[in-house]
């Protein structure tokens, strides 16, 4: 495993894992998973050298973050803890309650990141972050991230809270790089993080799915990358990533995953139906790219233009109505 120095003495895995299909209906990954096979997973990935654990209050409605600390056991004092607290209501004292029953459904003393989902529309960040603060003057709360914040907003939380806002974790693979216009070059000047969500494109970056193969759950079947026109226009990009891989003896997945990690600023927390695809999730951090690799993958990515929008919408329905 690989880490990237936050300061302060904490290291945390380039590799990480997001335990958003814990107990969440809409991975459709059933009981045994969620009662057996997320365990493993978490076991394994503690083993592999994994410190960065990623779950949200929202995921599987409190249910991520019990099946993740019970998992970790002991373990949870030294990883680097991260959840997220939804801003539906974000007055500082529903904030500092909020943690409180992470915590406890985490069975932890602290939160080392403590991440605000999504910016809220309407209110502003002041008094969510007053709670941060307060959160951080007792200890329960080591850094205060945020997620699909803009750049400007983003400074803003930080302005607010009066001191780092440590991470944004925002969407970032080879199928969406809009990360690199502005967030990344922030993080890399100015020592922050982005922690990059759907490194794997939600799969569709492992070659596994094609027309004929589409994966059938709600996140998917919901998601515009996943439809026939779009799997058809992401072949070329699945046939770099192969080239790459058979280079490296590794997989696609592999491939998506160490380029997302390349930029110094980045780590990656993918998600995993398997024990074995967390172990060969935690290898991608071992895999160097040349120049010349990334720059094939770069180009194979620019030319990736799927299908979105209004465009999309009526593709999406016909699937949900089929
Ligand atoms: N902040 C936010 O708003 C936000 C949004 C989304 C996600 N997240 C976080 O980011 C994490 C990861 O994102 P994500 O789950 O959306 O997408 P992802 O990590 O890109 O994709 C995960 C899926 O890819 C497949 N996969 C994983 N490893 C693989 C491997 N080695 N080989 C082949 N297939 C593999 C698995 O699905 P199959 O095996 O079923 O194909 C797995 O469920 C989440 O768990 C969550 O913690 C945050």
């Amino acid at each position: 495993m690989r880490y990237l120095d936050v300061g302060d003495g904490v290291e945390i895995s380039r590799i990480g894992l997001g335990t958003w299909q814990f107990g969440s209906r809409e991975w459709g990954y059933g009981q045994s998973y969620a009662g057996q096979e997320a365990r493993a997973i978490v076991r394994r990935a503690v083993e592999l050298g994994v410190t960065l654990f990623d779950t949200a209050e929202i995921y599987g409605f409190g249910r991520s973050e019990r099946i993740l600390g019970e998992a970790l056991g002991e373990d949870r004092e030294s990883v680097f803890l991260a959840t997220k607290i939804f801003p539906v209501l974000p007055v500082a004292p529903v904030v500092e309650q909020r943690a409180v029953a992470s915590a406890n459904r985490l069975g932890a003393r602290r939160l080392d990141l403590y991440q605000v989902h999504q910016p809220n529309p309407v209110v502003r960040d002041g008094t969510i972050m007053r709670g941060m603060r307060a959160l951080q003057r007792v200890g329960l709360v080591g850094e205060v991230g945020v997620s699909n914040y803009s750049l400007d907003r983003w400074r803003a939380a930080e302005q607010a809270l009066g001191r780092r806002v440590l991470s944004n974790q925002v969407r970032y693979s080879l199928a969406d790089r809009s990360p690199e216009r502005d967030l990344l070059p922030f993080a890399e000047s100015a020592g922050r993080v982005v922690i990059a969500y759907s490194p794997l494109a939600q799969g569709l970056l492992s070659g596994r799915y094609d027309r004929d193969h589409r994966p059938a759950n709600r996140v998917r079947a919901g998601s515009a990358l996943f439809l026939p026109d779009n799997l058809d226009r992401a072949g070329d990009l699945i046939e770099a990533l192969r080239l790459v891989a058979d280079a490296h003896s590794a997989t696609p997945a592999q491939i998506a995953l160490a380029w997302v990690i390349r930029h110094p600023a980045v780590v990656a927390i993918p998600g995993a139906s398997s024990v074995g695809q967390v172990e060969s999730n935690a290898a991608a951090a071992g895999i160097g790219l040349t120049d010349d690799q990334y720059q094939a993958l770069n180009e194979a990515s620019a030319r990736f233009r799927p299908v979105t929008g209004p465009a999309a919408l009526s593709g999406l329905l016909r699937a949900r109505f089929r």
